[in-house]
């Protein structure tokens, strides 16, 4: 874990998640093409180290989360170029069934994760971001076109985000600040373990992420995602069909 503050004048991101899979994937391209990288998760313990990621060990369901973040980047450089939110917990539960003590906590904190914590990250770095050239990304899902009948809470968490984020980009839009939505396919990581084949691999993930930006995507679909996409618009009760069986 690397404790070097981020410098000024360089390019900058905040990535949430960043210590597996996606996020993980994105911190470290990030940091090859020379940003400085504010990685933030719960635990980085077997995190390979690189000298511009700065690692934040955070539970981003805390309420003193987002000042964290917020006291971490003043103390650093700004504007910052990019935020992206990522981090995300899939649960799978069946509301007929799981009517344990526990699930109303579990509910809350899928929704504080997935949706709440981006909203509230977004709004507190509006103000530190690049304008024009900032840039909030925000990872959906399939999920927001198609709920998934076995996580419904994170089916709502990422169509929510969705919204938000489309919303997002007409407000911040005069501020010269971008709000894309990344829409990944089946990704092989630890939240799909055991589950589909022919994923894309976390790189290829990150890889569509950074050019989207680069390339001024507003939805960033890579893989299977962009035909999903498209016949989602056209024949969405199709879609639903076809996703159901999958
Ligand atoms: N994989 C897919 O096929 C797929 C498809 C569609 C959308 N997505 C979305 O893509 C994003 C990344 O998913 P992934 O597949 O890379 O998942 P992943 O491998 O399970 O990684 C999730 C990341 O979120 C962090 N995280 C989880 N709970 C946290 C908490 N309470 N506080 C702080 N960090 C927390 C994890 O770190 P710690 O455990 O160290 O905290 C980890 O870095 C998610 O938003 C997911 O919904 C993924």
């Amino acid at each position: 874990m690397s404790e070097k503050p981020i410098s000024k004048g360089k390019r900058s991101v905040v990535i949430t998640g960043a210590s597996r899979g996606i996020g993980r994937a994105l911190a470290h391209l990030h940091a090859a093409h020379g940003f400085d990288v504010l990685a933030v998760a719960r635990n980085f313990k077997d995190f390979p180290h690189h000298p511009n990621i700065t690692c934040l060990p955070l539970d981003l369901t805390w309420s003193d989360a987002i000042p964290k973040i917020i006291g971490c980047l003043n103390a650093t450089a700004r504007p910052f170029e990019r935020l992206i939110n990522n981090a995300g917990i899939q649960v799978e539960l069946d509301l007929t069934r799981d009517v344990g003590d526990e699930t109303p906590a579990l509910i809350d904190r899928e929704i504080a994760l997935n949706l709440t914590l981006p909203i509230h990250l977004s709004h507190a770095m509006v103000p530190l971001m690049a304008r024009p050239g900032g840039t909030i990304v925000n990872v959906t899902s399939l999920t927001s076109r198609q709920p998934k009948s076995s996580a419904p809470v994170y089916s709502a968490t990422k169509a929510g985000l969705a919204s938000f984020t489309s919303a997002l980009r007409h407000q911040l839009a005069p501020l010269g600040i971008r709000v894309v939505e990344a829409v990944p396919p089946l990704v092989d990581t630890d939240m799909t373990l055991g589950r589909g084949s022919g994923k894309l691999s976390a790189e290829a993930m990150a890889q569509a992420i950074y050019d989207g930006i680069a390339a001024q995507r507003r939805i960033i679909a890579p893989g299977l995602s962009r035909p999903v996409l498209l016949l989602n618009r056209l024949l969405p009760e199709l879609v639903a069909k076809i996703l159901a069986k999958s």
